[in-house]
Parts: structure tokens; sequence; C-alpha cells
């Protein structure tokens, strides 16, 4: 597959130019997705001064559990009558995302809740955004971006 990289700068760049799409949603919670979430998430702090918490997901990648998701860690938050934003670099098959997303909403009441990508990858998704404040900064090929905190 096709490699796009990037560097800080860009992410940075990437970043303060769409960073006014939350400034207007107006989260009082950040929560990144580990681990690719949680530098942009650093980034947006920046800009706006709201606490961030971490929830950490991986897809099984085992042939028997393929596209399970393992929950490695989760946020004790009650997150009822509050509005969230959910980080992450990436929304490629939206498998992950939809799954945290539902989990917001089913653990931790949530029921305001925007996602703020990097990239969307113009492919086919996954799970069901509605009722969800969407921002992504840029939208891209489905290439491999490979970030300046990858190998
Ligand atoms: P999505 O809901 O955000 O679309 O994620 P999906 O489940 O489709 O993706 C599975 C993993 O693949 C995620 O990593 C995602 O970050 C990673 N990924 C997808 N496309 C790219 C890409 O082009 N470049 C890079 N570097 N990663 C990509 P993860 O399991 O959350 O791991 P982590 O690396 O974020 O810790
Ligand atoms: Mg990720």
């Amino acid at each position: 597959m096709e490699k796009i990289y990037y560097t800080y700068q860009d992410i940075t760049n990437l970043i303060e130019n769409n960073v006014s799409k939350i400034k207007e949603y107006n989260p009082d919670y950040i929560i990144a997705i580990g681990g690719g979430g949680l530098i942009p998430a650093r980034i947006i702090r920046n800009y706006i001064d709201k606490p961030i918490y971490v929830v950490t997901l991986s897809l099984y990648d085992e042939c028997e559990k393929k596209n399970e998701i393992n929950v490695i860690q989760w946020v004790d938050l009650d997150l009822k009558d509050k509005k969230v934003v959910i980080i992450d670099e990436v929304d490629d098959t939206r498998q992950t995302m939809d799954y945290c997303i539902q989990r917001l909403k089913l653990v931790n009441n949530a029921n305001n809740i925007g996602v703020f990508v990097l990239h969307n990858k113009l492919k086919s998704k996954v799970g069901d955004l509605s009722n969800i404040n969407y921002m992504s900064c840029t939208e891209i090929d489905d290439k491999w971006i490979v970030y300046p905190w990858d190998k």
C-alpha cells in the first residue's frame, strides 16, 4: 500500500487550522483514544484547556477473534449532561471509533459526543455516526499514513 508521511510540524499545522471546530463545539472533556489519539489530544489542549481522559482499545488480530475489540483501559466518568470530544489520529474502518462511541453511551451515559480526527480515509465505514458532531482535519485517499510517532 502506498505510504504518506507526516512530520510533527504537519500535525501541528493540521490541528492549528482546524481546532476552531472543537472550540465551537466547546466540550467539557477531551477523550483521547490510545495510542494514536494521545499526542494529538495533548497538542489540542494547547488551544482548549479541558481535562484529557484516555481510553485504550485494540482490535484483536488472532484468526478466531478477528475484528473483536479488546478494552485495555476505560474511564470511570458520568457523562450525563456533559459534552465530550473523542480524539483519534485516523478514521479508517471506523470500527474502533464506533465501539468507543457506543460504549461511552452505554457505560458512561454520554449523550453529547463529538469526534475529532486528523485524517478521515475515504472508504467504506462501519458504525453509526448519527447525532455525533463529526470533525475531521482532512480527507485522504485510502493510503497508509506514517505518523511522526510511528517507527
Ligand atoms: P478507526 O475506528 O479509528 O477507523 O480504526 P480501525 O479500527 O479501523 O483501525 C485499527 C487500527 O489501525 C487503529 O490503531 C488505527 O489507528 C490504525 N490505522 C488505520 N489506518 C492507519 C494509517 O493509515 N496509519 C497508521 N499509522 N495507523 C492506522 P489502534 O489499534 O488504535 O492502535 P494505535 O496505533 O492507535 O495504538
Ligand atoms: Mg488509533
